[in-house]
């Protein structure tokens, strides 16, 4: 019996010195893009031509977080926003989609959409069992795992209708550790 044909979905991963942009005029979201990996999935899409909001929640990543828009904005021509907001609060992310809608909702027709969101914002507690209490639980569950989904029903009207929208939630190999 022979094979069924497979398809490859162009992947999105341009060789360097590409100057394609897939994502031009795009609007994405990244929570916790300060640092780290979020710094450099938002370095990543916007050398694509996505625009980008950039989430944060600590004052001392303020300054840290600007840089980052100003430098995307300067190498790559797009436009970036930031914000500071907790994804472990109840309003916080309504409050991300709010501000991106207010930096990128275009001026005369009204339209707004978020063509990319990326749950990256997540803290790890890596206690054992019996040192783990319920406010720890809370605030790391509520950053985590509520967050992102509050994100993505405050985003819901914005999504769009054609398949052409991606979500990406990270996770972290220590869901999987324990005893
Ligand atoms: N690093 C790894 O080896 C690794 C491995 C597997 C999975 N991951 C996952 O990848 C993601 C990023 O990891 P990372 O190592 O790059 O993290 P990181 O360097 O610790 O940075 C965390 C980012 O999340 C933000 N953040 C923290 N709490 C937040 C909150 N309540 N609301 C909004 N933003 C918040 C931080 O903002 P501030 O700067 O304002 O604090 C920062 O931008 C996490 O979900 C993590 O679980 C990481």
């Amino acid at each position: 019996m022979s094979r069924p044909e497979h398809t490859r979905t162009n992947s999105t991963n341009l060789n360097p010195g590409s100057r394609a942009r897939p994502l031009e005029g795009r609007v994405g979201i990244v929570t916790g893009a300060s640092r780290g990996i979020g710094a450099a999935i938002a370095r990543n899409l916007a050398s694509k031509g996505c625009n980008i909001v950039l989430n944060y929640t600590s004052d001392s990543s303020t300054s840290v977080t600007e840089e980052l828009a100003a430098e995307l904005e300067a190498e790559h021509g797009i436009k970036a926003a930031i914000v500071q907001a907790n994804m472990g609060s109840e309003n916080g992310p309504q409050h991300i989609v709010d501000v991106a809608k207010n930096h990128f909702q275009h001026p005369k027709t009204g339209k707004f959409e978020i063509g990319i969101i990326i749950n990256n914002a997540g803290v790890a507690g890596n206690n054992p069992i019996e040192k783990i209490d319920c406010e720890q639980f809370a605030r790391q569950y509520n950053i985590n795992v509520r967050g992102p989904l509050l994100l993505i029903q405050a985003a819901l009207p914005y999504l769009p209708h054609d398949r052409s929208g991606r979500i990406v939630n990270l996770s972290s190999v220590s869901s999987s550790l324990g005893p």
